[in-house]
């Protein structure tokens, strides 16, 4: 039976991709999608989903809940990577916008009509899931799973020399959720940084001609220009993708068991992610935490996924 999954997403570029791949995996049903602020404000963020949602077309309509900012406000976007409209500029016809259920509802809604069956995948600020576990305390019990893209292990940070963007944005709801009782596996910058896409890759996208192919070089593109620029790199990193695929096929990713929280005030070392890993460790395990990949595997499942999709066209 297909796995049920809640996406929750502040497209973004590689929270794009993971759209136009996820909405069509066999493998998989999408129950809902959540936007929240991160990369792009909330607002431009649920723009985005509803206007790729409307895009795409899938063969399967997931609910939509839209976020709104943290309580203590955004402190940073992605623009620099994902641009002002957080898709690297690509005109996407903006649909309508339906009425704006709230994302926390939506959560507890799905997750609540199929009890223990749900994986969640996070791959934004945790702001969305830590409201949901606010507005139903019982929730934790009844996912099976949470599957989070954030954080650093060994690794420096890529928003702060100690922290990683997803839980520098709200790192008190980051901490919510890595001390709630639900089952946790991070995906942490030690190992989505170890994939860089490149140009070579782009060549290996479904072609120009099919929609998600079309729409795939236009956010990626100049997502490449704001590497090269910004980092030097030629090539980028696509963090959601990787979670993605360490939730779908988690026999490519080793994890081990570790006692992790969330600095929710340090001037300098806002949303890093400590772990306890002294000789004798006092703080209680409470997730997860990925540390080796097979990077060809994942990248080969990538391009497999977009052809598959882009096949459904
Ligand atoms: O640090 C990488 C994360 O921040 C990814 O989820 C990316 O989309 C941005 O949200
Ligand atoms: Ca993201």
């Amino acid at each position: 039976m297909a796995k049920k999954v809640i996406l929750d997403v502040d497209p973004g570029i590689d929270d794009a991709m993971v759209l136009c791949l996820a909405l069509f995996d066999p493998a998989i049903e999408v129950i809902a999608v959540t936007s929240t602020g991160g990369n792009v404000t909330p607002q431009v963020a649920s723009r985005n989903l509803h206007a790729i949602i409307e895009y795409l077309d899938p063969p399967r309509l997931p609910r939509i809940g839209f976020g709104t900012e943290p309580d203590d406000g955004l402190p940073v976007d992605g623009r620099y990577v994902h641009g002002i409209d957080g898709l690297g500029g690509t005109d996407l016809p903006s649909a309508a916008l339906l009425t704006q259920h709230p994302a926390e509802k939506v959560i507890c809604d799905a997750v609540r009509s199929a009890p223990d069956e749900v994986t969640i995948i996070t791959l934004a600020p945790l702001t969305n899931l830590a409201r949901a576990f606010q507005r139903d305390p019982e929730l934790p019990q009844l996912i099976n799973q949470v599957v989070i893209m954030g954080g650093n292990l060994d690794v420096s940070g890529n928003i702060t020399p100690a922290a990683e963007f997803n839980m520098y944005c709200d790192p008190i709801a980051a901490r919510q959720v890595f001390q709630s009782p639900c089952t946790k596996t991070l995906i942490p910058l030690d190992v989505t940084n170890r994939i860089t896409l490149t140009l070579g890759h782009l060549d290996q996208l479904p072609a120009e001609s099919t929609k998600i192919g079309h729409f795939l070089r236009s956010i990626l593109k100049p997502a490449f220009r704001a590497y090269r620029q910004r980092f030097g790199l030629e090539g980028i990193h696509i963090h959601d993708m990787i979670t993605y695929m360490a939730a779908i096929h988690p026999e490519l990713f080793t994890t081990k068991e570790v006692a992790g929280n969330v600095e929710t005030i340090g001037e300098l070392t806002r949303g890093m992610t400590v772990f306890d890993r002294r000789r004798v460790p006092e703080w209680q395990s409470n997730m997860e935490v990925a540390y080796f990949i097979e990077k060809e595997e994942v990248i080969q499942k990538t391009l497999e996924g977009l052809h598959y999709a882009a096949g459904c066209e």
